[in-house]
Protein backbone atom coordinates (compact mmCIF):
# COMPACT_ATOMS: atom_id res chain seq x y z
CA UNK A 1 0.00 0.00 0.00
CA UNK A 2 2.52 2.55 0.99
CA UNK A 3 5.66 3.15 -0.98
CA UNK A 4 8.49 5.71 -0.12
CA UNK A 5 9.07 8.43 -2.44
CA UNK A 6 11.57 11.31 -2.10
CA UNK A 7 9.36 14.97 -0.91
CA UNK A 8 9.25 17.63 -3.66
CA UNK A 9 8.06 19.86 -1.20
CA UNK A 10 9.27 22.01 1.62
CA UNK A 11 9.15 19.52 4.18
CA UNK A 12 12.50 17.66 5.44
CA UNK A 13 12.96 13.47 4.95
CA UNK A 14 10.73 11.05 3.76
CA UNK A 15 6.95 10.98 2.16
CA UNK A 16 4.93 7.76 2.36
CA UNK A 17 1.75 7.46 0.80
CA UNK A 18 -0.87 5.89 2.50
CA UNK A 19 -4.10 4.64 0.42
CA UNK A 20 -7.80 4.00 2.22
CA UNK A 21 -7.88 0.57 3.32
CA UNK A 22 -10.58 -1.80 3.61
CA UNK A 23 -10.32 -3.76 6.31
CA UNK A 24 -6.99 -4.39 9.14
CA UNK A 25 -6.24 -8.22 10.29
CA UNK A 26 -3.22 -10.32 10.81
CA UNK A 27 -0.96 -10.82 13.87
CA UNK A 28 2.34 -8.87 15.16
CA UNK A 29 4.75 -9.00 17.38
CA UNK A 30 5.83 -5.81 18.71
CA UNK A 31 9.28 -4.66 19.32
CA UNK A 32 10.31 -4.02 23.42
CA UNK A 33 9.15 -1.15 25.29
CA UNK A 34 11.07 1.67 24.97
CA UNK A 35 10.26 3.53 28.23
CA UNK A 36 11.62 -0.35 29.44
CA UNK A 37 14.59 -0.48 27.50
CA UNK A 38 15.55 3.05 28.41
CA UNK A 39 15.41 1.92 32.41
CA UNK A 40 17.06 -1.39 31.59
CA UNK A 41 19.69 0.22 29.84
CA UNK A 42 20.12 2.99 32.68
CA UNK A 43 20.48 0.65 35.15
CA UNK A 44 22.52 -2.56 33.54
CA UNK A 45 24.84 0.26 32.82
CA UNK A 46 25.23 1.15 36.07
CA UNK A 47 24.78 -2.08 37.78
CA UNK A 48 27.40 -4.18 39.11
CA UNK A 49 27.98 -7.42 36.72
CA UNK A 50 26.66 -8.62 33.09
CA UNK A 51 23.09 -7.76 31.82
CA UNK A 52 21.60 -9.76 29.12
CA UNK A 53 18.42 -7.56 27.50
CA UNK A 54 16.17 -9.77 24.92
CA UNK A 55 13.57 -7.87 22.63
CA UNK A 56 15.13 -4.64 23.21
CA UNK A 57 13.66 -1.48 21.39
CA UNK A 58 14.51 -0.81 18.09
CA UNK A 59 13.78 2.57 18.50
CA UNK A 60 16.14 5.13 18.23
CA UNK A 61 15.67 7.05 21.29
CA UNK A 62 16.80 3.81 23.40
CA UNK A 63 19.75 3.70 21.67
CA UNK A 64 20.99 6.76 22.09
CA UNK A 65 20.66 5.76 25.86
CA UNK A 66 23.17 2.73 24.94
CA UNK A 67 25.41 5.05 23.11
CA UNK A 68 25.63 7.65 26.77
CA UNK A 69 26.17 3.99 28.55
CA UNK A 70 28.93 3.35 26.31
CA UNK A 71 30.51 6.47 26.72
CA UNK A 72 30.41 6.30 30.58
CA UNK A 73 32.03 3.59 30.42
CA UNK A 74 29.48 0.49 30.02
CA UNK A 75 30.08 -2.65 27.79
CA UNK A 76 27.67 -3.01 24.92
CA UNK A 77 27.76 -5.67 22.74
CA UNK A 78 24.73 -6.83 20.44
CA UNK A 79 24.82 -10.20 19.59
CA UNK A 80 23.45 -12.34 16.73
CA UNK A 81 20.08 -12.64 17.85
CA UNK A 82 19.19 -9.68 18.75
CA UNK A 83 20.59 -9.52 22.65
CA UNK A 84 22.46 -6.86 24.50
CA UNK A 85 24.78 -8.04 26.87
CA UNK A 86 25.86 -4.84 28.75
CA UNK A 87 28.65 -4.88 31.09
CA UNK A 88 28.12 -2.27 34.20
CA UNK A 89 30.19 -0.10 35.75
CA UNK A 90 29.51 -1.23 39.54
CA UNK A 91 27.72 2.44 40.43
CA UNK A 92 31.29 4.56 39.42
CA UNK A 93 30.82 5.81 35.35
CA UNK A 94 33.77 7.00 33.74
CA UNK A 95 33.82 11.16 33.20
CA UNK A 96 32.73 11.21 29.47
CA UNK A 97 35.56 13.02 27.09
CA UNK A 98 32.58 14.51 25.14
CA UNK A 99 29.17 15.96 25.83
CA UNK A 100 26.51 13.11 25.50
CA UNK A 101 23.90 13.00 22.85
CA UNK A 102 20.63 12.33 23.57
CA UNK A 103 19.00 12.63 20.64
CA UNK A 104 15.79 13.10 20.20
CA UNK A 105 15.42 11.67 23.37
CA UNK A 106 13.76 13.43 26.80
CA UNK A 107 13.80 10.07 28.29
CA UNK A 108 17.34 9.88 27.96
CA UNK A 109 18.09 13.47 29.19
CA UNK A 110 16.02 13.43 32.05
CA UNK A 111 16.31 10.21 33.63
CA UNK A 112 19.94 9.91 33.16
CA UNK A 113 20.32 13.13 34.65
CA UNK A 114 18.98 11.55 38.02
CA UNK A 115 22.10 8.81 37.75
CA UNK A 116 24.64 11.53 36.59
CA UNK A 117 23.77 14.05 39.91
CA UNK A 118 25.61 11.76 41.88
CA UNK A 119 28.86 11.13 40.16
CA UNK A 120 32.00 13.33 40.69
CA UNK A 121 32.34 14.89 37.50
CA UNK A 122 30.95 17.46 35.59
CA UNK A 123 28.90 15.99 31.95
CA UNK A 124 27.12 17.70 29.52
CA UNK A 125 23.71 16.48 27.80
CA UNK A 126 22.91 17.71 24.93
CA UNK A 127 20.22 16.89 21.77
CA UNK A 128 18.80 17.61 18.66
CA UNK A 129 16.67 20.63 17.56
CA UNK A 130 12.97 19.51 18.94
CA UNK A 131 14.54 18.12 22.65
CA UNK A 132 16.60 21.67 22.60
CA UNK A 133 13.10 23.04 23.26
CA UNK A 134 12.02 20.93 25.93
CA UNK A 135 11.61 21.99 29.30
CA UNK A 136 14.00 20.69 31.89
CA UNK A 137 13.79 23.35 34.63
CA UNK A 138 11.98 20.17 35.99
CA UNK A 139 15.17 18.37 37.35
CA UNK A 140 17.03 21.00 37.76
CA UNK A 141 15.31 22.34 40.75
CA UNK A 142 14.43 19.14 42.47
CA UNK A 143 18.42 17.42 41.84
CA UNK A 144 19.69 21.08 43.17
CA UNK A 145 17.79 20.66 46.56
CA UNK A 146 19.34 17.27 46.24
CA UNK A 147 22.69 19.29 46.41
CA UNK A 148 23.68 18.38 42.74
CA UNK A 149 24.52 22.07 40.17
CA UNK A 150 23.49 22.00 37.08
CA UNK A 151 23.47 24.63 34.63
CA UNK A 152 20.68 25.36 31.81
CA UNK A 153 20.36 27.65 28.60
CA UNK A 154 16.93 28.98 29.63
CA UNK A 155 15.75 26.55 31.51
CA UNK A 156 16.78 24.27 28.15
CA UNK A 157 20.00 22.27 27.14
CA UNK A 158 22.65 21.70 26.94
CA UNK A 159 22.41 20.36 30.49
CA UNK A 160 25.67 20.39 32.46
CA UNK A 161 26.13 18.47 35.67
CA UNK A 162 28.37 19.54 38.41
CA UNK A 163 27.85 16.20 40.02
CA UNK A 164 28.32 15.09 43.88
CA UNK A 165 27.38 13.96 47.33
CA UNK A 166 23.58 13.99 47.20
CA UNK A 167 21.12 14.23 49.80
CA UNK A 168 17.64 12.60 50.32
CA UNK A 169 14.79 14.40 49.36
CA UNK A 170 10.98 14.67 50.04
CA UNK A 171 9.67 15.68 46.83
CA UNK A 172 5.65 16.41 45.99
CA UNK A 173 5.95 16.78 41.62
CA UNK A 174 4.49 19.72 40.59
CA UNK A 175 3.80 18.34 36.80
CA UNK A 176 2.70 14.40 36.44
CA UNK A 177 5.41 12.79 34.96
CA UNK A 178 7.14 9.52 35.08
CA UNK A 179 10.66 10.86 33.88
CA UNK A 180 10.53 13.28 36.65
CA UNK A 181 10.05 10.86 39.48
CA UNK A 182 12.76 8.31 37.47
CA UNK A 183 15.09 11.02 37.68
CA UNK A 184 15.01 11.03 41.38
CA UNK A 185 14.89 7.46 42.10
CA UNK A 186 17.86 7.14 40.16
CA UNK A 187 19.12 10.34 42.15
CA UNK A 188 17.85 8.68 45.62
CA UNK A 189 19.60 5.33 45.32
CA UNK A 190 22.60 7.22 45.44
CA UNK A 191 22.05 9.88 48.02
CA UNK A 192 22.16 9.68 51.83
CA UNK A 193 18.80 8.88 53.82
CA UNK A 194 15.36 8.61 51.83
CA UNK A 195 14.38 9.86 49.07
CA UNK A 196 10.67 10.42 48.55
CA UNK A 197 8.69 11.19 45.89
CA UNK A 198 4.60 12.31 45.88
CA UNK A 199 2.78 12.20 42.57
CA UNK A 200 -0.25 13.75 42.18
CA UNK A 201 -1.13 11.13 39.46
CA UNK A 202 0.19 7.72 39.43
CA UNK A 203 2.10 7.45 36.57
CA UNK A 204 4.00 4.35 34.77
CA UNK A 205 6.07 2.74 36.83
CA UNK A 206 8.70 1.14 34.95
CA UNK A 207 11.31 3.07 37.19
CA UNK A 208 10.20 1.66 40.39
CA UNK A 209 9.63 -1.84 38.52
CA UNK A 210 13.15 -1.79 36.79
CA UNK A 211 14.79 -0.77 40.20
CA UNK A 212 13.58 -3.88 41.84
CA UNK A 213 14.51 -5.91 39.35
CA UNK A 214 18.00 -5.17 39.31
CA UNK A 215 18.19 -5.57 43.46
CA UNK A 216 16.72 -2.59 44.99
CA UNK A 217 14.39 -1.85 47.75
CA UNK A 218 11.94 0.74 46.13
CA UNK A 219 8.36 1.26 48.32
CA UNK A 220 4.90 2.34 47.35
CA UNK A 221 2.20 3.84 49.58
CA UNK A 222 -0.85 5.18 47.30
CA UNK A 223 1.04 8.42 45.62
CA UNK A 224 3.75 8.08 47.35
CA UNK A 225 7.43 5.91 46.04
CA UNK A 226 10.13 6.05 48.22
CA UNK A 227 14.08 4.89 48.17
CA UNK A 228 16.94 4.17 50.47
CA UNK A 229 20.02 5.23 49.06
CA UNK A 230 23.57 3.30 48.98
CA UNK A 231 22.08 0.25 47.55
CA UNK A 232 23.66 -2.07 45.37
CA UNK A 233 22.22 -3.28 41.87
CA UNK A 234 23.48 -6.36 40.17
CA UNK A 235 23.15 -6.73 36.09
CA UNK A 236 20.07 -9.50 35.34
CA UNK A 237 18.68 -11.33 32.40
CA UNK A 238 15.17 -9.81 31.26
CA UNK A 239 13.07 -9.45 27.94
CA UNK A 240 11.19 -6.18 27.09
CA UNK A 241 8.02 -6.71 26.64
CA UNK A 242 6.36 -5.07 23.55
CA UNK A 243 5.50 -1.69 23.17
CA UNK A 244 2.15 -0.96 24.21
CA UNK A 245 2.09 2.92 22.95
CA UNK A 246 3.58 1.52 19.20
CA UNK A 247 0.78 -1.43 19.46
CA UNK A 248 -1.87 1.88 20.00
CA UNK A 249 -1.54 2.30 16.65
CA UNK A 250 -2.95 -0.97 15.19
CA UNK A 251 -5.74 -1.30 17.99
CA UNK A 252 -7.09 2.26 16.59
CA UNK A 253 -6.57 1.28 12.89
CA UNK A 254 -7.99 -1.95 13.61
CA UNK A 255 -10.82 0.11 15.68
CA UNK A 256 -11.64 1.87 12.60
CA UNK A 257 -12.88 -1.58 10.40
CA UNK A 258 -16.26 -3.23 11.75
CA UNK A 259 -14.72 -6.70 10.79
CA UNK A 260 -11.19 -6.68 11.94
CA UNK A 261 -9.37 -8.78 14.05
CA UNK A 262 -5.96 -8.16 15.04
CA UNK A 263 -3.59 -10.55 17.16
CA UNK A 264 -1.01 -8.85 19.04
CA UNK A 265 1.73 -11.08 20.98
CA UNK A 266 3.73 -10.20 23.73
CA UNK A 267 2.93 -6.78 24.55
CA UNK A 268 3.72 -5.01 27.65
CA UNK A 269 0.43 -4.79 29.87
CA UNK A 270 1.57 -2.87 32.53
CA UNK A 271 -1.96 -1.65 34.30
CA UNK A 272 -0.01 2.45 34.28
CA UNK A 273 0.52 2.19 30.45
CA UNK A 274 -2.99 0.56 29.95
CA UNK A 275 -5.37 3.10 29.99
CA UNK A 276 -6.04 2.78 26.28
CA UNK A 277 -7.73 -0.27 26.47
CA UNK A 278 -10.16 0.94 29.27
CA UNK A 279 -10.70 3.90 26.29
CA UNK A 280 -10.49 1.41 23.14
CA UNK A 281 -13.71 -0.61 24.82
CA UNK A 282 -15.24 2.35 25.65
CA UNK A 283 -15.66 3.63 22.48
CA UNK A 284 -17.21 0.02 21.27
CA UNK A 285 -13.65 -1.89 20.20
CA UNK A 286 -13.93 -5.72 21.54
CA UNK A 287 -10.73 -6.64 23.30
CA UNK A 288 -9.82 -9.91 24.61
CA UNK A 289 -6.47 -10.67 26.46
CA UNK A 290 -5.86 -14.23 25.45
CA UNK A 291 -2.66 -14.81 27.99
CA UNK A 292 -1.11 -13.11 30.77
CA UNK A 293 2.12 -13.24 32.31
CA UNK A 294 5.20 -11.45 34.08
CA UNK A 295 8.37 -10.93 33.52
CA UNK A 296 10.34 -9.17 36.20
CA UNK A 297 6.70 -7.78 37.47
CA UNK A 298 5.70 -5.99 33.95
CA UNK A 299 2.75 -7.63 32.69
CA UNK A 300 3.07 -9.32 29.37
CA UNK A 301 -0.01 -10.33 27.53
CA UNK A 302 -1.52 -11.39 24.10
CA UNK A 303 -4.24 -9.32 23.04
CA UNK A 304 -7.15 -9.92 20.33
CA UNK A 305 -9.16 -6.31 19.27
CA UNK A 306 -12.53 -7.00 17.03
CA UNK A 307 -14.03 -4.50 15.29
CA UNK A 308 -17.75 -3.37 16.72
CA UNK A 309 -20.09 -3.82 13.31
CA UNK A 310 -21.99 -0.98 15.09
CA UNK A 311 -19.11 2.08 15.14
CA UNK A 312 -17.45 3.91 17.83
CA UNK A 313 -18.85 5.83 19.96
CA UNK A 314 -16.84 8.79 21.51
CA UNK A 315 -15.20 9.41 24.57
CA UNK A 316 -13.80 12.52 27.33
CA UNK A 317 -10.47 12.57 28.36
CA UNK A 318 -9.62 14.30 31.00
CA UNK A 319 -7.50 14.76 34.49
CA UNK A 320 -5.42 11.55 35.37
CA UNK A 321 -6.55 9.60 32.48
CA UNK A 322 -5.01 12.64 30.22
CA UNK A 323 -1.46 11.47 32.27
CA UNK A 324 -1.74 8.41 32.09
CA UNK A 325 -2.70 8.29 27.79
CA UNK A 326 -0.62 11.37 27.07
CA UNK A 327 1.21 9.42 24.73
CA UNK A 328 -1.90 7.49 22.67
CA UNK A 329 -3.73 10.95 22.94
CA UNK A 330 -2.45 12.07 19.42
CA UNK A 331 -3.55 9.11 18.11
CA UNK A 332 -7.01 8.46 19.49
CA UNK A 333 -7.30 12.69 18.35
CA UNK A 334 -6.79 11.33 14.94
CA UNK A 335 -9.25 8.82 14.31
CA UNK A 336 -12.20 10.46 16.31
CA UNK A 337 -13.60 12.29 13.34
CA UNK A 338 -14.53 8.45 12.87
CA UNK A 339 -16.29 8.06 15.84
CA UNK A 340 -20.28 8.98 16.29
CA UNK A 341 -19.89 11.42 19.29
CA UNK A 342 -16.45 12.34 18.58
CA UNK A 343 -13.58 12.47 21.26
CA UNK A 344 -13.01 15.55 23.81
CA UNK A 345 -9.35 16.08 25.38
CA UNK A 346 -8.79 18.20 27.95
CA UNK A 347 -5.98 18.74 31.41
CA UNK A 348 -3.28 16.82 28.64
CA UNK A 349 -1.17 20.62 28.69
CA UNK A 350 2.53 18.74 28.45
CA UNK A 351 1.35 17.87 25.29
CA UNK A 352 2.92 20.93 24.01
CA UNK A 353 6.02 20.07 24.94
CA UNK A 354 6.48 16.86 24.00
CA UNK A 355 8.71 15.97 20.77
CA UNK A 356 6.44 18.72 18.91
CA UNK A 357 3.37 20.80 20.36
CA UNK A 358 0.93 18.22 19.92
CA UNK A 359 -1.87 20.11 20.37
CA UNK A 360 -1.32 22.21 17.87
CA UNK A 361 -0.03 19.60 14.92
CA UNK A 362 -3.11 16.96 15.62
CA UNK A 363 -5.43 19.93 15.02
CA UNK A 364 -3.66 21.47 11.68
CA UNK A 365 -3.29 17.83 10.64
CA UNK A 366 -6.98 16.78 11.25
CA UNK A 367 -7.90 20.40 9.55
CA UNK A 368 -5.56 19.31 6.23
CA UNK A 369 -7.61 16.52 6.14
CA UNK A 370 -10.88 18.70 5.86
CA UNK A 371 -11.68 17.94 9.56
CA UNK A 372 -13.33 20.15 11.97
CA UNK A 373 -11.53 20.56 15.34
CA UNK A 374 -11.44 22.78 18.80
CA UNK A 375 -8.21 23.45 19.97
CA UNK A 376 -7.69 24.38 23.61
CA UNK A 377 -4.44 25.06 25.77
CA UNK A 378 -4.90 21.90 27.56
CA UNK A 379 -6.39 19.65 24.71
CA UNK A 380 -9.17 19.49 21.56
CA UNK A 381 -12.53 19.14 20.93
CA UNK A 382 -13.02 16.62 18.07
CA UNK A 383 -16.40 16.40 16.55
CA UNK A 384 -17.72 12.69 15.40
CA UNK A 385 -19.48 11.72 12.49
CA UNK A 386 -16.77 13.62 9.82
CA UNK A 387 -15.59 12.61 6.85
CA UNK A 388 -11.39 12.84 6.42
CA UNK A 389 -9.80 13.86 3.07
CA UNK A 390 -6.74 12.58 2.16
CA UNK A 391 -4.13 15.50 1.98
CA UNK A 392 -0.47 16.55 3.15
CA UNK A 393 0.93 16.00 6.37
CA UNK A 394 3.43 17.52 8.09
CA UNK A 395 4.70 15.42 11.02
CA UNK A 396 6.85 17.90 12.34
CA UNK A 397 9.73 15.61 12.97
CA UNK A 398 7.29 13.80 15.37
CA UNK A 399 7.12 9.85 15.62
CA UNK A 400 3.84 9.82 16.87
CA UNK A 401 2.17 12.15 14.79
CA UNK A 402 3.28 10.48 11.56
CA UNK A 403 2.19 7.40 12.72
CA UNK A 404 -1.07 8.61 14.03
CA UNK A 405 -2.23 10.38 10.84
CA UNK A 406 -0.77 6.91 9.10
CA UNK A 407 -3.78 5.65 11.06
CA UNK A 408 -6.15 8.10 10.07
CA UNK A 409 -5.46 7.77 6.70
CA UNK A 410 -6.59 4.38 6.49
CA UNK A 411 -10.28 5.39 6.25
CA UNK A 412 -10.03 8.66 4.31
CA UNK A 413 -11.74 9.36 0.74
CA UNK A 414 -8.34 9.50 -1.36
CA UNK A 415 -3.81 9.08 -0.28
CA UNK A 416 -2.47 10.98 2.30
CA UNK A 417 1.16 11.39 2.08
CA UNK A 418 2.58 12.14 5.38
CA UNK A 419 5.65 14.20 4.75
CA UNK A 420 8.76 13.79 7.52
CA UNK A 421 7.38 9.70 7.81
CA UNK A 422 11.11 8.21 8.50
CA UNK A 423 10.54 10.60 12.16
CA UNK A 424 8.62 6.84 13.00
CA UNK A 425 12.19 5.01 13.83
CA UNK A 426 12.26 7.40 16.71
CA UNK A 427 10.08 4.70 18.57
CA UNK A 428 9.32 2.23 15.86
CA UNK A 429 11.24 1.96 12.54
CA UNK A 430 9.13 -1.07 11.59
CA UNK A 431 5.99 0.87 11.53
CA UNK A 432 4.89 1.57 8.06
CA UNK A 433 6.11 -2.20 7.16
CA UNK A 434 3.82 -3.61 10.08
CA UNK A 435 1.11 -1.47 8.74
CA UNK A 436 1.35 -2.66 5.49
CA UNK A 437 1.35 -6.29 6.83
CA UNK A 438 -1.91 -5.64 8.56
CA UNK A 439 -4.08 -3.51 6.09
CA UNK A 440 -6.50 -5.16 3.47
CA UNK A 441 -7.40 -3.55 0.78
C1 LIG B 1 7.98 8.50 29.59
C2 LIG B 1 7.13 9.34 30.26
C3 LIG B 1 6.26 10.30 29.57
C4 LIG B 1 6.08 9.93 28.10
C5 LIG B 1 7.37 9.59 27.42
C6 LIG B 1 8.07 8.44 28.12
C7 LIG B 1 8.84 7.60 30.39
O1 LIG B 1 6.83 11.58 29.63
O2 LIG B 1 5.43 10.97 27.42
O3 LIG B 1 7.15 9.23 26.07
O4 LIG B 1 9.45 6.67 29.82
O5 LIG B 1 8.92 7.80 31.60
P1 LIG B 1 6.73 12.51 30.96
O6 LIG B 1 7.54 11.89 32.02
O7 LIG B 1 7.29 13.83 30.53
O8 LIG B 1 5.30 12.58 31.32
Amino acid sequence: MSHMKSSASAFSGSTRVVTPAGNVAGSLRLPGDKSISHRYAMLAGFAEGISHLTNFSSGADPHSTLACMQQLGAGVERGENGVFTVTGCAGSFQAPQAALDCGNSGSTMRMLAGLLAAQPFTSTLVGDTSLSRRPMERIRMPLTAMGAKLDLTEGHAPVTIHGGPLRGLDYRTPIASAQVKTCLLFAGLQASGTTQVHESVHTRDHGELALRAFGAEVERSKLTVSIQGGQKLHGIDASVPGDLSSAAFFLCAAALFPESNLVLDGVGMNPTRASLLDVLRGLGVRLNVLELSEQHAELVGTLQVLGNPGGLQGAEISGALSAQLIDELPVLAAIAPYTRDGIRIRDARELRVKESDRIALVAQNLRAMGAQVEEFEDGLDVPGGQTLHGAGIDAGDDHRIAMAFAVAALRAVGDTQIHGAESAAISFPEFFEFLDRITER
